[in-house]
């Protein structure tokens, strides 16, 4: 059968990641899409349907802790909308294929922006959650996380065991800061990483943005899966234009095929 543009594409990717040393993900809104979680941006996004939000919610928490948890568990507007769609998520074929790279040793870390944990219920086990998890409660003073199901909330706002620091749950919000534990661990995988793959995301939002030039400056390659361009599109080495949970394992396929047989 006549090979299409994609095909080929997909044999180049393969063929990338074959010859890397230090393959890494960055996997944004895009790869949860066909686990029915809505992008935030272009068709179908909760930022496309209800605007951008307010970039002062971290400001607020910071003014009012006690308010931000009263209002986080009103059941209206966009979160409220996500929050739903979270709880119905199951991994789909692309966090699958990701998760088989990985045990192939062909995936070292995934860093994500988001926040629905299907990665590691998908069994990827080195996921750096740069936008947190949304499963999980965060102290901002010491960064200690907690299941949500672990930390009993007596009185607003939390406080902190260790160090009686505001108790928040782990998603970043807009204007907090990346905690710096999460950082410094994006920062290194990125700096070893020779292959990317860009899964998912229009690569807008810093600092993940800022992660595919890095690996770019250093001599890396980087492999874009979007059914839609993107402003890094033009300096991706292969472009696998599709949905992710569709490209992805026609990509571990043809690694799998390619690869060198193994002893075991
Ligand atoms: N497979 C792959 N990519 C897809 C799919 C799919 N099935 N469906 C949509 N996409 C692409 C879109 O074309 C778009 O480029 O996923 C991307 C989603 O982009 P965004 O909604 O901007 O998500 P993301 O890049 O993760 O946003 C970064 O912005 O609002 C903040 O904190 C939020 O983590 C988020 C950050």
């Amino acid at each position: 059968m006549e090979k299409t543009e994609l095909d080929r594409q997909i044999e180049r990717a393969a063929e990338l990641v074959l010859g890397s040393q230090y393959p890494v993900a960055l996997v944004g809104a895009g790869m949860s899409v066909e686990s029915g979680i809505p992008p935030f941006r272009g068709p179908g996004g909760i930022w496309t349907k209800y605007g951008e939000p307010a970039m002062d919610g971290y400001d607020r928490l910071l003014q009012d802790p006690k308010g931000y948890w009263l209002e986080r568990d009103s059941d209206t507007g966009p979160m409220a909308e996500f929050r739903e769609t979270f709880a119905q998520a199951k991994p789909n074929p692309g966090h699958l294929a990701i998760a088989e790279m990985e045990a192939l040793g062909l995936m070292k870390c995934i860093i994500t922006q988001n926040v629905d944990n299907l990665h590691q219920m998908a069994g990827s086990r080195n996921v750096a959650e740069i936008h947190g998890n949304s499963t999980k409660l965060r102290c901002i003073g010491c960064t200690t996380r907690w299941p949500k199901e672990e930390f009993h909330i007596e009185d607003y706002p939390p406080l902190c065991p260790h160090c009686d620091g505001i108790v928040k749950v782990d998603t970043v919000m807009f204007g907090e800061p990346i905690p710096f534990d999460v950082m410094a661990r994006c920062e290194g995988e990125t700096q070893k990483c020779d292959c990317m793959l860009l899964i998912g995301t229009t690569a807008e939002v810093y600092p993940a943005a800022g992660f595919p030039a890095a690996v770019k400056a250093m001599g890396g390659v980087l492999i874009e899966i979007n059914p839609l361009e993107t402003v890094i599109s033009q300096r991706c080495d292969v472009v696998l234009r599709g949905a992710s949970g569709e490209v992805l394992p026609r990509m571990v396929e043809r690694i799998k095929a390619l690869r060198p047989a193994t002893g075991d």
